[in-house]
């Protein structure tokens, strides 16, 4: 895939942020919103992050958080085109399911893998409903950069929780609430938008639209004991390696240097 696709993801910062328009917390019109953008402009405005990157700056090739996947059950919430999933099927993964809420990224995803002859049992679903899937059955369930889109955290995680075998690991990645808040300006950092505010906004993006809330790093983790995880690793760090090729002086690797834009974390269900 596109090495520079993945520093797409975070054209979302505080940046566009700044001029988001405040909404209510309405499942099915936020899902509407954000299934039309998917289905539409999705990935030719933000692009897709997928392993063995987490998202800007942050590789599974140095966390190495998954290890040897061969045998493994493996479950993707918002797999998008199917680039993670690829991966995980050229590491021998046993079996390979995915969830996505929109139409034309499980159309994309079907044909990526069929043309690199992997299938796949994709689910075109929110991640809040139930869809199907099987209980304790999977050994991984991970997600890149899909997670921050659910409207019910608690819920999405607990969720979760019931797919995966005891010991089973979660892993995810996700925008840094800290990089939503501040923005790159005239050579210096500039707090945009308070990091305690969790509210619903809708941005314009081109010609598209999205609905998000951003969390602070903390609810996540809450809701991850909340439903019966163990957290064995938190990744906030950026890697330098991965920033050069952007060019070290632009705005967004200059903020990389100075605050984590993507974070990734490993949890174990007990
Ligand atoms: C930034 S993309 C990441 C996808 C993937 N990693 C890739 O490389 O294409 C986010 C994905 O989450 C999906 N999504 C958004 N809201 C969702 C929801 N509530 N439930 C399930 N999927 C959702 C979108 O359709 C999109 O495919």
């Amino acid at each position: 895939m596109d090495k520079n696709s993945v520093y797409r993801t975070n054209i979302i910062g505080a940046g566009e942020v700044g001029s988001a328009i405040s909404v209510d917390m309405d499942k099915n019109s936020i899902h509407k919103t954000n299934s039309i953008f998917w289905d539409t402009k999705g990935n030719e405005i933000i692009g897709a992050t997928a392993l063995p990157f987490y998202g800007a700056f942050v590789s599974e090739e140095k966390c190495q958080l998954f290890g040897d996947v061969s045998g493994k059950k493996m479950l993707e919430i918002g797999c998008g085109t199917g680039h993670s999933l690829q991966y995980q099927g050229e590491r021998n993964a046993a079996e390979l399911w995915a969830v996505d809420i929109s139409e034309k990224q499980i159309e994309k995803a079907a044909q990526h893998l069929k043309a690199r002859g992997l299938s796949a049992k994709l689910i075109c679903s929110p991640m809040e409903e139930e869809c199907g899937l099987p209980a304790d059955y999977f050994d991984f369930v991970y997600s890149v950069y899909a997670i921050g889109w659910t409207t019910d955290l608690d819920g999405t995680f607990s969720r979760i929780a019931s797919y995966l075998k005891k010991d089973g690991v979660f892993i995810f990645s996700w925008s840094h609430p800290i990089h939503k808040c501040v923005a790159a300006e005239n050579n210096t950092l500039a707090f945009k938008k308070c990091y305690f505010d969790e509210s619903w906004y809708s941005v314009s993006l081109d010609d598209g639209e999205i609905t998000l809330s951003d969390r602070k790093l903390s609810t996540y983790v809450n809701a991850l004991a909340k439903a019966g995880f163990v957290i064995e690793q938190l990744i906030e760090e950026s890697d330098d390696d991965l920033m050069q090729p952007q060019g070290g002086n632009s705005d967004f690797a200059k903020k990389a240097k100075m605050l984590p834009v993507t974070f990734v974390i490993k949890a174990r269900k007990l």
